[in-house]
């Protein structure tokens, strides 16, 4: 099967890459990635060394109509859709960049799609667009409604509506995964885990928001990868899958097992200003995966931390290259999000 993968530079993405270059040797793999500040400058070269022959990459912004030029020469079969501005405070500061990728992006995508022969097309989004829940509330299913508190999940509420739309309007092959908070090797260490192991490995304060008793459902990125493999094989057309391995965990807890992994004295926590409108608990009920596609999280949350936590210690070199100063001058400098027709793409 010839999958297009949108952000395969990015976190989860790269995973999905790797995983399906594991899983299925016939399978060919097209990456299209506009290489924001999300994507390491090492991921690249990385996968195109594992893909070989089978791996193609593209530097191109899911804005560009001119995507429908890589659908056409590759045939693609199917479409799994990782690519977004992902992290929250960002959206806070600059909700701009997050209407326009999240959501005009994955618009142009669903059209593109349709005109390229209507393939099987994952939709990668959130637990965060059902909102907060309180301490005694049952978990998320994908029945409750959808009710986002901040402008990316906004965003991805908003695309999640274009993708049922799309599905119903025109009968396109579309599913959506809903996932909780993802940790594993290569998370950008902006994110709460990488930047805690990697301020902490540097002896600098470890930023908690508000009160730290915020709840997180945590899953290894890899068993999401599973989850979403799963929903592109079998998942029902018009459907959402929710993916989590129900382990909720209050922020401050995960710092301390993290620091206590590392051997690092809680003395490193600093309480910082809370997260405007910072959702309160998330928690996922993934009885649906579990019983319609036989999905199972195979990484415990303790195994999962070990690995990753190691990972990091190992790998400095990796986060270290994108904590500097000049990796995000550059950015501020070159990186501007081109119009919808600039592609740089030579077929
Ligand atoms: P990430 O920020 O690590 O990677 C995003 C990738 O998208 C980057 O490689 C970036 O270069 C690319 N990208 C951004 N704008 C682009 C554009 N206009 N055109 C082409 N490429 C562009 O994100 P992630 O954490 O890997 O998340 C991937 C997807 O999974 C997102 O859709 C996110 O909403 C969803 N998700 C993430 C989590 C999590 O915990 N990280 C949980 C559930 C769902
Ligand atoms: O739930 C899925 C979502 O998880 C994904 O859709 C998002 O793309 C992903 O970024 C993540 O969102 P969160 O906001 O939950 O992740 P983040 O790592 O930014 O923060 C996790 C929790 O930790 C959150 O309650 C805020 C808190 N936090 C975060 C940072 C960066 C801190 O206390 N200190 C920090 O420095």
């Amino acid at each position: 099967m010839k999958v297009l993968i949108t952000g395969g530079a990015g976190f989860i993405g790269s995973h999905f890459v790797e995983y399906v270059l594991a899983k299925y040797p016939q399978a060919e793999i097209v990456n299209v990635d506009f290489l924001t500040y999300a994507a390491h400058p090492d991921t690249v070269e990385r996968l195109s060394v594992l893909g070989g022959n089978r791996y193609h990459f593209y530097k191109m912004d899911i804005c560009d109509p001119n995507i429908k030029n890589i659908f056409k020469k590759h045939a693609i079969e199917a479409v799994v859709h990782f690519a977004a501005e992902s992290h929250v405070d960002r959206s806070i500061l600059d909700p701009q960049a997050f209407v326009r990728t999240n959501i005009q992006g994955t618009q142009n995508l669903l059209q593109v799609a349709r005109a390229c022969g209507n393939p099987r097309f994952v939709h990668v989004s959130t637990d965060e667009v059902y909102g907060s829940l309180n301490p005694s509330d049952p978990t998320f299913t994908e029945q409750t409604p959808l009710d986002p508190n901040s402008p990316y999940a906004a965003s991805k509420a908003s695309s999640d509506l274009l993708v049922i739309a799309s599905q119903r309007t025109y009968q396109q092959d579309l599913v959506i995964t809903r996932c909780t908070n993802n940790y594993g090797p290569y998370q950008f260490p902006e994110k709460l885990l990488p930047l805690v192991i990697a301020n902490a490995l540097e002896d600098k304060p470890v930023p908690v928001y508000g009160d730290g008793m915020q709840v997180r459902d945590w899953i290894h990125v890899v068993d999401h990868c599973r989850g979403i493999d799963a929903v592109l094989r079998k998942g029902k057309a018009g459907e959402v899958y929710n993916i989590s391995a129900q382990s909720e965990v209050p922020n401050l807890v995960l710092v301390k097992k993290l620091l206590a992994l590392l051997g690092k004295p809680e003395s490193l926590i600093t309480f910082v200003g809370d997260r405007p409108a910072h959702d309160r608990r998330y928690g996922l009920n993934p009885q649906k995966i579990k019983s319609e596609l036989s999905w199972n999280p195979q990484v415990t949350l303790d195994d999962g931390l070990k690995q990753t936590v190691q990972w990091y210690q190992v790998n400095r070199s990796w986060w270290e290259k994108v904590r500097n100063k000049d990796y995000f001058k550059y950015y501020q400098e070159n990186y501007q999000p081109k119009t919808a027709t600039s592609s740089e793409v030579q077929l």
